[in-house]
């Protein structure tokens, strides 16, 4: 028996002014999760200087969170692409966000707290890497006193929708199944009917899809054949 298959439509290829109707939309297509990519943006001049922000583009953040959450119950997998994750747990908590996914590399001194932050309001904690971050950073967060709930493996360098899936990127996906069978693991970027079967067989679970669940003429069809890839690699668990 493995772990359920969770497959997340990413947001950030919907159109933000429809986004109740089009996450509505991905819902009735058999989506499970709502994948919702909050990033910091920054400025080019100050942060080559600085480098006070995650990445190089701004989403969205907790009022659209508030705003959605009035118009469904869907469990909203939020994707903290910021370089302060703990100034947002109060916000997104309130806001009704349900997933609380913050990136290894800006929290190496502070996920004990970030975690039991995250669970205190009601909120499930992951972590995420990104491509050229070592898997062993997150074992001590798996393995902790306040364990994360799911893992995060970025397929792609976060920021931006519509980026080439770096197969290199599974073999952290292979050793962290290996290492936890019934973790949650999930993999973002690229993830698209070419690449579903690389990444389901190397043991990911939850699937984030932006460009190629929105970018196709039928949704459902995209969402479905990524649900078999995961569901035919489980029967062999
Ligand atoms: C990238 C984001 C992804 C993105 C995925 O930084 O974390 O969630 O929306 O988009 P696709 O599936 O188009 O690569
Ligand atoms: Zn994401």
């Amino acid at each position: 028996m493995g772990v359920a298959a969770k497959i997340a439509p990413s947001m950030l290829s919907s159109d933000f002014a429809n986004l109740a109707s089009e996450a509505q939309r991905m819902l009735d297509c058999g989506a499970d999760w709502l994948h919702m990519d909050i990033m910091d943006g920054y400025n080019l001049n100050y942060c080559l200087l600085h480098k006070p922000h995650f990445v190089p583009n701004l989403t969205i953040g907790a009022p659209v969170i508030e705003s959605l959450r009035k118009h469904t119950k869907a469990y909203l997998d939020c994707h903290l692409m910021v370089t302060n994750p703990l100034d947002y747990v109060e916000p997104l908590g309130k806001a009704g966000a349900s997933g609380f996914t913050f990136h290894v590399e800006v929290s190496r001194d502070n996920w004990g707290e970030l975690v039991q932050r995250i669970k205190s309001k009601g909120m499930r904690p992951g972590v995420s890497l990104k491509p050229g971050t070592p898997i062993e950073e997150v074992y001590p967060l798996i393995e902790g006193e306040y364990p994360v709930e799911m893992v995060l493996v970025m397929t792609v360098e976060p920021g931006f929708g519509g980026q080439k899936f770096m197969p290199e990127t599974m073999d952290k996906v292979r050793a962290l199944r290996k290492k936890y069978p019934s973790l949650d693991i999930e993999v973002d970027g690229g993830l698209g009917p070419s690449t579903i079967d690389m990444a389901a067989s190397a043991g990911a679970n939850c699937i984030v899809a932006g460009s190629s669940v929105f970018g196709a003429p039928d949704s459902a069809q995209v969402i479905s054949l990524m649900r078999k890839s995961v569901e035919e690699v489980q029967k062999n668990y």
